[in-house]
């Protein structure tokens, strides 16, 4: 009774009065209680390793977004992220057009919001040092298709380019939080932060696919590849580097990928029920350093990721 009656008054008071600032104060208080269960605990000791571990790859991607759309990075934006870790090795801004910029570079400050949350909840290490030059990118498509494409791939070159590269990335993160998910138990952990990163990461995948997809049948400059061969040799080495099987799929694909058998269109990658793939640490590990190893730093790590777990890993080969 008392709550009905606050809450008429207050909306009486809003349409007196109509600042938004005590209609922000009146709606927050009565109708968006927190939502948590009474006496939950709000982070479990063993979900900080798990979700520092996600600062490896928000690292990555907030300095790849950045400097690429910018031409500068996180020690530009919030050095104070980095806590002291290395400059990344060749990044650069990447020639986009006005479309493609804006994306990337809100993608960019997205990751700075990611790493604060993340560093500000479970705490965090210094920024692992990450290589994001071209020659890099290069490298992993030239694995991607078996041999060295010529030129090069510059994922600087254009916009298509860059999403091509971006396509690499977000993903990875994706179906890392998924894989993550089951073993973490705080409500802060897993409501707040672990599904409020996964959300934004899906999204980031989804518009790279369907940029990708729109283009699919285009036939990738200097290359003669399309598009959608690009994304398919690309999940193709994703899945050959991580050995779990397929848990990447391109944007075009045989009818027994797609959703329910029927659709070849493959805008989403996703699994039987269309839900998610996850994967593990040492399958993230083994895609982003390149090695297919967990033990065996490279790639877009040098020197390998940090925190407990991928420490660990680099220390008991
Ligand atoms: C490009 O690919 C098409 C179709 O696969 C092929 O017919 C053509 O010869 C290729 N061109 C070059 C320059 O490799
Ligand atoms: C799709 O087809 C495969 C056989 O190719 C079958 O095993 C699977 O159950 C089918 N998936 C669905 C969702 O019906």
């Amino acid at each position: 009774m008392a709550n009905i009656s606050t809450s008429t008054s207050c909306i009486m008071l809003v349409m007196v009065l109509t600042s938004s600032k005590l209609m922000h104060t009146c709606f927050s208080s009565l109708t968006c209680p927190p939502g948590y269960p009474e006496h939950a605990i709000p982070i479990y000791k063993e979900d900080i390793d798990m979700m520092q571990f996600a600062e490896n790859l928000e690292h990555l991607e907030a300095d790849f977004f950045l400097w690429s759309a910018l031409g500068y990075g996180l020690d530009q934006v919030a050095q104070w992220l980095a806590m002291g870790g290395p400059p990344p090795i060749g990044a650069q801004k990447a020639n986009l057009d006005a479309l493609t910029q804006h994306i990337i570079e809100e993608f960019g400050y997205e990751e700075v919001g990611h790493l604060r949350a993340l560093k500000t909840t479970v705490g965090g290490f210094p920024r692992p040092l990450l290589d994001l030059s071209a020659h890099n990118f290069a490298k992993l498509f030239d694995q991607a298709f078996g041999y060295p494409l010529v030129p090069p791939f510059d994922p600087y070159r254009d916009s298509l380019s860059y999403m091509l590269a971006s396509y690499v990335i977000p993903y990875v993160g994706l179906v890392g939080y998924v894989g993550t998910n089951p073993n973490i138990n705080g409500y802060i952990t897993k409501r707040q932060l672990l599904a409020g990163l996964l959300g934004v990461e899906a999204g980031q995948d989804a518009i790279i696919r369907s940029y990708l997809y729109e283009r699919a049948k285009e036939v990738v400059h200097p290359y003669n590849h399309t598009v959608a061969e690009f994304t398919i040799r690309i999940s193709e080495l994703r899945n050959r580097l991580a050995m779990c099987g397929i848990k990447d799929e391109g944007i075009i694909v045989p009818l027994e990928l797609g959703a329910e058998n029927q659709t070849m269109t493959n805008v989403l990658s996703a699994n039987y029920d269309s839900r998610s793939y996850r994967r593990t640490p040492q399958e993230i590990l083994r895609i982003v350093y390149g090695t297919g190893d967990e033990h065996v730093p490279g790639g877009f790590y040098p020197h390998g990721g940090n925190g407990r777990i991928a420490r660990e890993f680099l220390e008991n080969p």
